[in-house]
């Protein structure tokens, strides 16, 4: 009861939150990496990429992260900064499974880092892995340090984007690459303040206005910035979906009713009743992989 009050109290605060970094950083400090979203053997936080009959956030959140790694050409020995890394699972993927040499991550959540960083130190990546306290508008970086920057499902939290773009830029070798997985509505017409369904609330509190573009301002902004030949694909069919499916249908799965506490149930059922409202709005959403070059 006490813990639950303390809870409602740090959301409260969160939303009441003026400055849009802050508030994206209180927003991740008040979840427990242990009931956040839904992967079990990963942490991964973003929607996945779903084939048809995958029914895990571990498998689809994974998916995503190979799916950006391949928009970026990974390539063994770059050098690689991910930005809003979360608990760091695909940079832990990346280097086992694309060999890359080395991995950085800037990261404004501290737990994040911390718990980046304890990984490594357990597993030995101490000398593979950087992960860093900051935010993506200032990354303390030299000029041309990177062969690749990518950002999964981060991007759209950044204040604002088009500033971080700018960063991506300075920071990337000539010839290096930028790559995002984003989330933009599908049109700029959209009132980002009519979102109003309880899992797509983050919308509301964590996207800026400054951020609130459809993929032709996308492309726009990374040629703003000085990038070579943006391009911006939808992904949409793969993402939101396959989420909203695998969110939803959680509550009466068999294994997380075991693992979790009754109310947890109960509350995740509530949050996902509306599933009309959910579908119309999702369907407001694109969801995107945006590639651009450093001439
Ligand atoms: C939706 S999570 C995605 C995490 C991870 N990329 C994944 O796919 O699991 C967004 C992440 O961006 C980080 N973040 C938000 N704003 C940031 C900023 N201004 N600078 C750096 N990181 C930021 C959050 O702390 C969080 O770790």
């Amino acid at each position: 009861m006490l813990e639950n009050l303390r809870t409602l109290g740090r959301v409260i605060r969160t939303l009441a939150t003026k400055d849009p970094v802050t508030r994206v950083r209180r927003f991740y400090e008040i979840q427990s990496p242990d009931v956040e979203f839904a992967a079990r053997d990963t942490r991964y936080m973003n929607v996945g990429w779903w084939e048809d009959g995958v029914t895990s956030l571990d498998v689809a959140g994974e998916a995503l992260a190979m799916k950006l790694a391949d928009a970026a050409g990974f390539k063994p020995d770059d050098t690689v900064l991910d930005v809003g890394f979360g608990y760091g699972d695909q940079d832990f993927a990346w280097l086992r499974d694309r060999r890359v040499a080395k991995v950085y991550g800037i990261n404004v959540t501290p737990r994040h880092v911390e718990q980046a960083q304890q990984r490594a130190a357990r597993e030995g990546l101490t000398e593979q892995t950087d992960f860093r306290l900051g935010t993506a508008t200032a990354l303390p970086f030299e000029d041309g340090t990177f062969d690749r920057v990518v950002a999964l499902e981060s991007a759209f939290h950044f204040y604002p984007r088009s500033a971080f773009f700018a960063e991506a830029f300075r920071v990337l070798k000539p010839g290096g690459t930028l790559a995002t997985a984003d989330i933009i509505p599908l049109s700029g017409d959209t009132a980002r303040a009519s979102i109003s369904s309880g899992p797509l609330s983050f919308v509301k509190f964590s996207i800026p206005d400054e951020n609130w573009h459809d993929r032709r301002a996308y492309g726009e902004q990374l040629a703003a910035a000085g990038f070579a030949k943006p391009e911006v694909h939808s992904i949409q069919e793969r993402t939101w979906e396959g989420w909203r499916v695998f969110q939803s249908t959680r509550p009466s799965d068999p294994a997380f009713r075991a693992a979790a506490d009754p109310s947890s149930v109960k509350g995740m059922a509530n949050h996902w009743r509306d599933e009309e409202l959910i579908k119309k709005e999702i369907a407001l959403l694109d969801y995107v992989i945006a590639v651009a070059h450093k001439p």
